[in-house]
């Protein structure tokens, strides 16, 4: 922390060891030389204030994600502010109207800069006590494309099944930069896991009941109970956020249970002989505002894609780890028939409007579609009951052929980026933003 009291906080390439122990480092674009970037955690209240300076060969921004911010501060290039140049600084300045977990990453050319490590996580710790009753601690999840001996294949990565199919799914996942790392609890006592899904594609399929932890909060929303899920498995989407309460007895895996066989990414052993401890005094919602669903405005959104549509349309020119040149071209995914890039606004409206956006997946892909500086309630799912306590969300999961209602009062003013947080989805079209006056 600079005297000031800015954090200062820069992205540039750094090398780090994400495979086996073997194998060479990976060379990743990084905040402050690591992946994931320094925690920030501050106090509700606290302000938050990062002096940003790019030191990579391209211009790029940082956003605070699911943070109810001001709108200049959001991070977004090209949109909420200037991207940052290679050499320039930006110093972002705000504070956190919630408690929770949040993070941070870049947003420009979001696939490739994030999909290469730029994020890190911010948690907003609550004014109550139930901070000196847990222990705490943050998993960021991810999925690196890894070629021989370790390479980040990142950019040369990119063909059509990545961009128009599922996203770019990696092959090595990491939690806090570390494959399956093992952590030691202490037996009997409170813990508060706050998972980050910071993966550009990946949907991890979790069992949390398997090892008896409960939600505490969604995308950083306190539910304000210890919830027991009714349903397995748990989806954890790209960009989610899931805090569970765990009070374990015995060791543990986190695990996948997506596929045919679940694999682990990270481990838990359990130290000591305490007793099992009483659930500790738990965090109390955030205080966000409630539609009112009876004056509400409908907006209708059709995601459709699969074809190529427009090639002319470069999304992405760099260079591959062999020195070739590499270009991505093409849109290939649409909201109402327009992959509009947010250069048009899917609706304008006015501050205390309560907007409910019914959400069509017409595609074969399951999608995750985050709002920037608010946060929704999933109100409807077509032929699905997870959503059913309606808890407040900044990214939903919406699965093939299914529909989805979400609602929110539009409270925040400027323009607000609304996209799939698969990061090559919305680099290829799904995206659209709104303006609130
Ligand atoms: Cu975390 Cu625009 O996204
Ligand atoms: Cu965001
Ligand atoms: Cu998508």
């Amino acid at each position: 922390i600079a005297e000031d009291g800015f954090l200062e906080i820069s992205a540039g390439p750094s090398r780090q060891k994400l495979y086996r122990n073997d194998g060479m480092a990976s060379d990743l674009w990084t905040y402050n030389g690591t992946s994931p970037g320094p925690e920030i955690r501050v106090r509700r209240g606290e302000p938050i204030r990062v002096r940003f300076t790019n030191n990579l060969q391209e211009p790029s921004s940082i956003h605070w994600h699911g943070v109810r911010i001001a709108n200049p501060m959001d991070g977004v290039a090209g949109l909420t502010q200037k991207a940052v140049a290679p050499g320039e600084t930006f110093e972002y300045d705000f504070v956190a109207p919630d408690a929770g977990t949040f993070w941070y990453h870049a947003h420009n050319k979001s696939w490739n800069q994030v999909g290469r490590g730029l994020y890190g996580p911010l948690i907003v710790e609550d004014d109550e006590a139930f901070f000196d009753q847990v222990h705490d601690l943050t998993l960021v999840i991810d999925d690196w494309q890894l070629g021989e001996g370790g390479v980040l294949d990142n950019a040369s990565f990119g063909g059509l099944m990545e961009w128009a199919h599922g996203g770019r799914m990696g092959n090595w996942i990491t939690v806090n930069g570390e494959p399956l790392p093992a952590f030691e609890l202490n037996k009997g006592e409170p813990y508060r896991l706050r998972l980050i899904n910071a993966a550009n594609a990946r949907i991890f399929a979790l069992d949390p009941n398997k090892f008896g932890a409960r939600i505490l909060a969604y995308d950083g929303q306190s539910l304000g109970r210890a919830e027991t899920l009714t349903y397995e498995p748990f989806l954890l989407g790209p960009a989610q956020r899931a805090d569970l309460l765990v009070i374990p007895e015995d060791g543990f895996a986190l695990e996948d249970v997506s596929g045919d066989r679940p694999f682990a990414f990270a481990t838990f052993q359990v130290r000591g002989n305490g007793n099992i401890q009483d659930d500790p005094k738990l965090p109390k919602p955030n205080p966000i505002p409630e539609p009112d669903l009876e004056n509400a405005r409908r907006i209708k959104l059709d995601m459709t894609g699969g074809a190529m549509g427009d090639l002319s349309n470069i999304i992405y020119q760099g260079k591959k780890q062999n020195g070739d040149d590499f270009q991505r071209t093409g849109q290939v995914w649409a909201f109402n028939g327009i992959a509009n890039l947010a250069e048009n606004p899917m609706f304008s409206s006015k501050a205390g409007e309560t907007i409910i956006v019914e959400i069509s997946n017409n595609t074969r892909w399951p999608h995750a579609m985050h709002v920037h500086g608010h946060h929704f309630r999933v109100i409807s799912r077509s032929a699905s009951e997870i959503d059913a306590g309606k808890p407040w969300r900044d990214t939903a999961l919406i699965g093939p052929e299914q529909t989805i209602e979400i609602a929110f009062v539009v409270d925040n003013r400027g323009k607000w980026l609304f996209h799939c947080h698969m990061l090559e989805h919305a680099a290829a079209g799904m995206t659209t933003c709104f303006e609130v006056s």
